[in-house]
């Protein structure tokens, strides 16, 4: 990876982190996007407006795809994944534990993953075979390797009030097995704390690509592991996700199996 990739995608998450921070005491702009407890306020815009402005003066042959803006074909191959602001509901509550997310893709596959959170200062990134980092020190993920001393993190669909495939069963099953069982509203910042350590597994049954393009590397490149929720190859264009340090995977994959059936999960 050309160091100028990395640069632009350090200095455009760090600005979009730090406008999202100075923003955070005022009061917010709440719209809703296609379920009431799918919000979106305008500094997912302005934040996202940010990074894609600076992405393409930098590198105008590249696609982009932003969760807010949607996908901009490009002609080198090479596409951006950006989650402007993930963790939008903590945003618009005032609670600061949300993340900036910006990965690059070649050929399908990602090469780089930046994430930086404003409120603890701390920028991940990770390049593919060259290791993952946070505030330049090395990472690499927990040693646990059974459920009962591991601390999970999981989210919801936003359609959690209309469809019966909600996550709650696996909620459930995964508290009586678990040392914990979080629950954060930010999957950017679970996929970058299970590559500190700090978290050991993490499910959820329907993300974004751009949840999951940076921190599924970050993952990967510090020692653990990324699946869909069979144990198969993560789909990024749809991702179910179960991450892990690795130890504990096998154990996940089981409890999603016995809740939701061999043919389900
Ligand atoms: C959401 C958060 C949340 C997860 C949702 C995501 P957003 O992203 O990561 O933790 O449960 O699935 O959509 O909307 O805050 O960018
Ligand atoms: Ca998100
Ligand atoms: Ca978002």
């Amino acid at each position: 990876m050309a160091s100028l990739e990395r640069r632009v995608a350090i200095d455009a998450a760090r600005a979009a982190g730090h406008l999202l921070r100075s923003e955070l005491p005022g009061s917010r702009h709440i719209a809703y996007k296609g379920s009431p407890t799918n919000l979106v306020t305008e500094m997912d815009a302005r934040a996202e407006e940010l990074i894609v402005g600076r992405l393409t003066a930098a590198f105008p042959d590249d696609a982009v795809l932003g969760e807010e803006c949607g996908a901009t074909a490009g002609r080198s191959g090479r596409r951006w994944i950006i989650d402007p602001l993930d963790g939008t509901t903590n945003y618009a509550h005032g609670l600061p534990i949300f993340a900036v997310s910006i990965g690059l893709e070649t050929d399908k596959r990602v090469e780089l993953g930046v994430v930086f959170d404003p409120n603890l200062d701390e920028l991940f990134v990770a390049e593919r075979g060259r290791g993952a980092t946070v505030n330049d020190r090395p990472l690499s993920v927990s040693s646990a390797t059974t459920l009962d001393e591991s601390l999970l993190a999981t989210g919801f669909p936003y359609n959690i009030r209309e469809t019966r495939d909600n996550n709650l069963t696996e909620y459930a099953a995964f508290s009586v097995r678990a040392r914990a069982v979080r629950r954060m509203g930010s999957a950017v910042l679970y996929l970058a704390w299970l590559a500190t350590g700090r978290l050991d597994g993490y499910w959820e049954l329907r993300l974004g690509s751009w949840d999951v393009a940076a921190g599924s590397l970050l993952v990967e490149e510090a020692g653990g592991r990324v699946t869909n929720l069979t144990g198969g190859t993560l789909d990024l264009d749809a991702p179910a996700l179960v991450a892990s340090n690795g130890h504990i995977h096998g154990a996940i994959l089981d409890v999603l199996r016995t809740v939701r059936g061999e043919g389900r999960a």
